[in-house]
């Protein structure tokens, strides 16, 4: 049976030029980059051509970009990189829809002794840029702030948030994990101080990422060793890997217009049609800009669990865009945020495209679902609660 993949946003499929790409590294290049000797040397041209291509998908230098495992270390490195640098600043902004990677860290900041004020959002994932104005204080030593949203697609106004920072003084942590590659990005022309990607979600490898800091921005390292990364991120660098997040960063760079027309149109007539075909669904973010790959929806009355254990049946993955918390079937942090009831936010399933998906799979979905959501409304009256699934 064909997978139709509509969890973009949990990861995406390996490009196969990106495969192609790392699979030397994995063979006859397997030298370490900072050997003396050549055959390890020469290894490490193909790290600057990475940073290069990366650079240029951002809008930035090549220095300003440091190799990490992934969006969570960047994410964790920004932050506590920041804090480390600026002891005497104990004060941390972020808000309350944040992935987990910034949330649980800052909550954990918090039991640490550290003062962290959680933005509050509106119904439309959107917070208020007075409120981030106004909680700014001598004491801040960082707002961490994402692009969008993984779960809804929910675009925060990065430009006017980097305008804000820059006028207070106070350094600006971006998570892009989902932004980049789906959305023009020129680090350039925002005065964002910290960006952090990861590779498995742009059609690169998992277990590799990135963390843009900006020249004269001073972070200390959180992990302790060699002179790799300019001694931000010691440890020898997972070429492969990076090559491959270089060659998905270039790829990405030439898919942006594809992102923003065939991608979001996809979106759009699975959105259009799903309105069209179930009553009572609620488009999660509507009144926001969005990704263009993601919608975020509620069938009311039925639990979204079990409408994917259905939709897995038969072959279309997607999620629930809810955490998993001690086997416990918990509604998305983010919804509860925007004010979604409890009752309806057991309804949510995220689809997330990739430019892999076509115009057939969208309508074979289009097909399946208002059948499948009959079904679980019929069943979900005695049912018990569905076991549950994961969304990143
Ligand atoms: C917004 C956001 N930040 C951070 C992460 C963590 O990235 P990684 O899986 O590479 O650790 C994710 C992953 O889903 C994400 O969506």
């Amino acid at each position: 049976m064909a997978i139709i993949y509509l969890d973009n946003n949990a990861t995406t499929r390996v490009a196969p030029e990106v495969r192609e790409a790392l699979l030397p590294f994995l063979d006859e290049l397997y030298g370490n980059p900072s050997s003396p000797h050549h055959f390890g040397g020469q290894v490490e041209k193909y790290l600057t051509i990475a940073r290069t291509q990366l650079a240029e998908l951002l809008g930035c230098r090549p220095k300003e970009i440091t190799f990490t495992s992934g969006g969570t270390e960047s994410d964790n490195l920004a932050i506590r990189g920041v804090l480390a640098a600026r002891p005497e600043k104990r004060h941390i902004i972020t808000s309350q829809v944040e992935h987990s990677a910034v949330l649980v860290q800052c909550q954990e900041l918090s039991r640490q002794g550290y003062h962290v004020d959680f933005l509050t959002v509106d119904s439309d994932g959107q917070i208020d840029l007075e409120d981030l104005e106004n909680k700014i204080q001598q004491d801040t030593a960082l707002v961490s702030i994402m692009w969008a949203n993984n779960e809804t697609g929910v675009l925060f106004p990065i430009e006017s948030i980097s305008q804000i920072c820059k006028a207070h003084k106070v350094p600006l942590h971006v998570d892009a994990v989902q932004a980049v590659g789906k959305i023009p990005i020129n680090l350039g022309s925002t005065h964002i101080d910290l960006l952090s990607l990861s590779g498995h979600k742009i059609h690169a490898p998992k277990g590799v990422g990135a963390l843009y800091v900006r020249t004269g921005l001073r972070i200390r390292p959180i992990t302790w060793g060699g002179h790799q990364e300019r001694g931000k991120r010691p440890g020898t660098e997972p070429v492969p890997l990076i090559v491959g997040l270089g060659k998905a960063a270039e790829l990405a760079h030439g898919w942006i217009d594809e992102e923003q027309n065939r991608v979001r149109q996809l979106r759009d007539m699975l959105e259009t049609g799903l309105a069209g075909s179930i009553a009572n669904l609620q488009v999660n973010g509507a009144g926001s800009p969005r990704l263009p790959n993601t919608l975020n929806v509620c069938f009311k009355g039925v639990e979204g669990e079990a409408l994917l254990l259905l939709m897995d049946q038969m072959g279309m993955a997607a999620s629930s865009g809810s955490a998993c918390l001690a086997d416990k079937l918990e509604p998305s942090h983010v919804l509860l945020a925007m004010g979604v009831p409890e009752s309806v936010a057991q309804g949510a399933v995220r689809f997330s495209l990739s430019r892999y998906n076509t115009e057939e799979e969208i309508r074979e979905v289009l097909k399946v679902i208002p059948g499948l959501n009959e079904k679980v409304l019929q069943l979900s009256k005695a049912a018990d609660p569905v076991k549950k699934m994961v969304s990143p």
